[in-house]
């Protein structure tokens, strides 16, 4: 049986599609048929190989910080006027200090470095994604990668669970301010993926992740992989969900079900 390709036919930018989860998606969105994927990167090295791997036939990097609202609204128009429309953004570029952040210790140039990605980037993205679906009158889907520490605190990166949690406040917003324009926002919320982002965090092998799993989350026995939460993009980006807005769809095994534990 043929799988059921969720994206036929639908445009798309990937931010931070060079590396990690934001690779993994860019393939799954052309896997589901998508006609464009565009990754917006700052690596571009890293960016093109990922597209020249993809096919160039419908997949381009694009070198774009999302910081830079003058760089996005730019990818942006290139990517509608390319291939005659947008009609998916999957925010996801993020990065994370390079030292601890207790607020102990907060080094407030790392804190602005990581604030300037993930939660300014975030809004530059959405913003001028959306700008370009209700100019269209495309009825859209725009999905942020959040992250599991929005829910929670961390020993070490204050500033990062500071920033997932600005994430979840865009996603509310926008969702409720785009609903009359047909536009859809959500979020994905993910566990530790191995990617390069977590290896700073200090998750880097299985036998981290397989410490974390029995740690943080109720489901046992497998670990969190970038296609699990490229599925969940995929599937918040798809007409499946037609009616889903404003949600932070947790892709994290469980993590908010796990006990407290009483024993000290
Ligand atoms: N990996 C995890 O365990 C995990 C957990 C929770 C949340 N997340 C979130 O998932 C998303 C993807 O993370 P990942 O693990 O794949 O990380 P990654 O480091 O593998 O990929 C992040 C990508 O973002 C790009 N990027 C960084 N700054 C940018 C900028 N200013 N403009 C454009 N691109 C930029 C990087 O070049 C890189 O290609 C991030 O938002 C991250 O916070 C990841």
């Amino acid at each position: 049986m043929a799988i059921k390709k969720k994206l036929q036919g639908k445009v798309a930018i990937v931010t931070g599609g060079a590396s990690g989860i934001g690779e993994t998606t860019a393939r799954a969105l052309a896997d589901h048929g998508a006609r464009a994927v565009v990754i917006a990167d700052i690596q571009s090295e890293k960016g093109r190989a990922v597209a020249e791997s993809i096919g160039l036939q419908r997949c381009a990097y694009v070198q774009c910080d999302v910081a830079d609202e003058e760089q996005v609204a730019a990818m942006v128009e290139w990517t509608a006027t390319t291939y005659g429309g947008l009609d998916v953004m999957f925010s996801n570029a993020g990065t994370l200090a390079g030292s601890p952040q207790t607020i102990l210790e907060l080094d407030f140039s790392e804190y602005e470095r990581v604030m300037r990605v993930n939660a300014r980037g975030m809004a530059v993205c959405v913003k001028q994604a959306a700008r370009k679906m209700v100019e269209t009158g495309t009825r859209g889907a725009i999905v942020c990668a959040a992250g599991a520490a929005a829910e929670k605190a961390t020993v070490s990166v204050t500033d990062f669970v500071m920033s997932k949690r600005a994430v979840l406040g865009l996603v509310r917003c926008a969702s409720l301010q785009l609903g009359k324009h047909g536009i859809r926002v959500n979020s994905v919320s993910m566990g530790a993926v191995l990617t390069p982002l977590a290896a700073r965090h200090g998750i880097e092998t299985p036998a981290d992740v397989e410490e974390y799993i029995g740690r943080y989350t109720s489901l046992k026995g497998a670990m969190l992989t970038a296609e699990n939460v490229a599925d969940a993009v995929a599937f918040l980006a798809s007409d499946e969900a037609a009616f889903v807005t404003g949600v932070d769809l947790k892709v994290d095994g469980g993590m908010i079900a796990m006990p407290f534990d009483m024993s000290n």
